[in-house]
């Protein structure tokens, strides 16, 4: 079997490619394939194994069916959806995710971006972008070309800087109903050193964890109920504005899923309010 493997590489001149070059041949193979069974109803988490990505892998985690449940009225539009992080680092071409959602969706446009080169991973419904996703100019340039989105994923640094950072600069390129994904959120309870990275978590219960990924959006959960709040409440001007754009924000392990809408209804206790002010959402701008 093997010498007759040796024989087709020699005759196909396979043997005589170099290891990246063959990872290419086989990227572009899956692609094909990829774009060939989008069309079918196929459930999001069996494409994600299917396509070697970490996000549905045994002894790794278990988005699929999350994914699927959130994505699968977007399946047969013209979704526009941007990854952060196509994965392989410096030492592979990765791009698995993308298989993934090139799969997925027939009619989608995938936009991803790491800030490794990878370029070679470009194709008719693959954007790829060489982006720091800790660079406000960068992430204006994706904004820009591409935008608006139907859903953001970031699976880059895992920084929580970065995760908030991003946030903030991406929120405003969703679409007005998109969905904004930010994976490996476990990084949040890593204060220092865990593998080979040092992360920027804290203890859950100390002041730090407040500037924590998981610890921000725990914070901003206050404001989607932002039309309750009495007149002395003390609140963040910049929260506020997100909380009056967010309908939902879900904690699932390790994901924090925020949904895009109008969240502007004026309270439904007006009337019990006390003194008889107007809720604050009636007043405040943004
Ligand atoms: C976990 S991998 C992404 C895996 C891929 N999304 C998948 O599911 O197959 C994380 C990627 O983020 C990239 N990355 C790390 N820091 C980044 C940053 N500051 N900006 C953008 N990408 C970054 C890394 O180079 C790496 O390729």
């Amino acid at each position: 079997m093997s010498g007759m493997r040796t024989f087709a590489g020699q005759v196909t001149g396979w043997d005589r490619l170099a290891w990246d070059q063959k990872c290419m041949v086989r990227y572009r193979s899956l692609s094909w394939i990829a774009s060939l069974v989008s069309l079918l109803p196929i459930p999001l988490w069996r494409l994600l194994r299917w396509a070697g990505s970490d996000k549905e892998m045994p002894g790794h985690h278990q988005y699929g069916r999350t994914y699927h449940a959130l994505f699968r009225h977007l399946k047969y539009r013209r979704t526009r959806l941007l990854e952060i992080g196509i994965g392989g680092y410096d030492f592979h071409i990765g791009g698995h995710s993308l298989l993934a959602w090139q799969a997925f969706f027939p009619f989608g446009t995938i936009v991803a971006c790491d800030i490794q080169p990878k370029p070679m991973l470009a194709g008719r419904r693959r954007h790829i972008y060489r982006t720091d996703q800790s660079s406000a100019t960068d992430l204006a340039v994706l904004a820009e070309r591409e935008g608006p989105f139907d859903i953001v994923i970031d699976d880059g640094s895992h920084l929580s800087a970065h995760q908030i950072f991003t946030f903030h600069e991406l929120f405003p390129a969703l679409r007005p109903d998109g969905i904004y994904v930010i994976e490996d959120v476990q990084t949040s309870y890593w204060p220092g050193k865990v593998g080979a990275t040092v992360w920027d978590g804290a203890m859950m219960d100390t002041p730090e964890f407040a500037r924590t990924c998981v610890g921000y959006f725990c914070d901003l959960l206050k404001y989607v109920n932002h039309s309750e709040f009495v007149p002395e409440q003390r609140y963040d001007p910049i929260k506020m504005k997100f909380g009056k754009r967010i309908k939902s924000i879900t904690f699932e392990h390790n994901l924090i899923i925020i949904a895009k809408g109008n969240n502007r209804a004026a309270s439904t206790f007006a009337a019990d309010l006390a003194r008889g002010e107007r809720p604050l959402a009636d007043t405040a701008d943004g």
